[in-house]
C-alpha cells in the first residue's frame, strides 16, 4: 500500500544518465585535459541556464550545452569543430546508470507513475532516454521548453503537476543536483537527493526528505510513505 505518492520524478543528466560519459568517451582524444574539459562544461552549461533565466532570455539547452563546451575547450586550450561534434554527439546517448530500469520498472510495478523533468530539449531526451534502453519504463518525459524557463523555476515543477494531473504533494522528486532538489522542496514535492558523487549539502531554502547514495532502495521508501 503506498501512502500518498502517486509519481516517482526524475531529474535527467546527473540523475539518470551519467554526464561525465561524454567526455570519458573520448578520453583518448581529450588526453590528461578530459577532467577539466567534463567539469568545466557540466559547471558552465548549468550556471548559462540560470543566467539565461536570470536575463529573461532562453536558449534551448542544446545550444546551451554547445555553448559551455565551446568554452571548456577553448579554456583547456583545445581547438576542433570535430571534437566539438564528436563530444555533442555523445551528449545524445550517455551512460544510463545501472540502478534507473530495474527501479522503474519495480516502482511501475508497485503502481506508481514514473516521469523525467528535466531541462535537456525533446529531442535530447527522446535520444537518451532510447539509448539508454528505458523508454518503455517511462510514462512521461517532460521538457522545460513547454515552460520557456529553467530549473529552478517554480512553473517547470508546476509543469509536472500539470501533466500527471497530480497535486505537488503526490509527487516524489527525484535529482542528484542539490539546487534542484532545494528547488523542488520549495516547490511542495516530497524530494529525494540521490547524491551519487557523495556531494556537499547545499544553502538554500528547501531540503530533501532523504538523501540516497543509489536508487536501490527508493520503491521500498516509497512505499513505506518514508519518501
Ligand atoms: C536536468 O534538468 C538539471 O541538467 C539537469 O536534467
Amino acid at each position: 500500500m503506498l501512502t500518498g505518492i502517486s509519481a516517482c520524478v526524475f531529474d535527467a543528466y546527473g540523475t539518470l544518465l551519467d554526464v561525465r560519459s561524454a567526455t570519458g568517451r573520448l578520453a583518448g582524444e581529450l588526453g590528461d585535459k578530459a577532467d577539466q574539459v567534463g567539469a568545466v562544461w557540466r559547471t558552465r552549461q548549468l550556471e548559462y541556464t540560470w543566467l539565461l533565466s536570470l536575463m529573461g532570455e532562453h536558449r534551448d539547452f542544446w545550444q546551451v550545452t554547445a555553448d559551455a563546451l565551446d568554452y571548456a575547450l577553448d579554456a583547456a586550450g583545445l581547438r576542433g569543430e570535430g571534437l566539438k561534434h564528436r563530444l555533442m554527439e555523445r551528449y545524445l546517448s550517455l551512460d544510463c546508470y545501472p540502478d534507473v530500469a530495474p527501479v522503474l520498472a519495480e516502482l511501475r510495478r508497485a503502481g506508481l507513475t514514473t516521469a523525467i523533468l528535466s531541462n535537456g530539449t525533446p529531442g535530447m531526451l527522446t535520444s537518451g532516454v532510447a539509448s539508454a534502453g528505458i523508454a518503455d519504463d517511462l510514462d512521461a518525459v517532460l521538457s522545460v521548453e513547454e515552460v520557456g524557463i529553467y530549473k529552478p523555476h517554480a512553473s517547470v515543477y508546476q509543469l509536472a503537476c500539470d501533466r500527471l494531473g497530480l497535486n505537488r504533494e503526490r509527487i516524489c522528486f527525484v535529482s542528484s543536483n542539490g539546487w534542484d532538489v532545494a528547488g523542488a522542496a520549495h516547490f511542495g514535492f516530497r524530494t529525494v537527493w540521490l547524491n551519487r558523487l557523495g556531494h556537499t549539502s547545499d544553502r538554500l531554502p528547501g531540503s530533501p526528505k532523504v538523501v540516497l547514495r543509489s536508487l536501490d532502495s527508493l520503491p521500498e521508501l516509497v512505499a513505506r510513505g518514508d519518501a
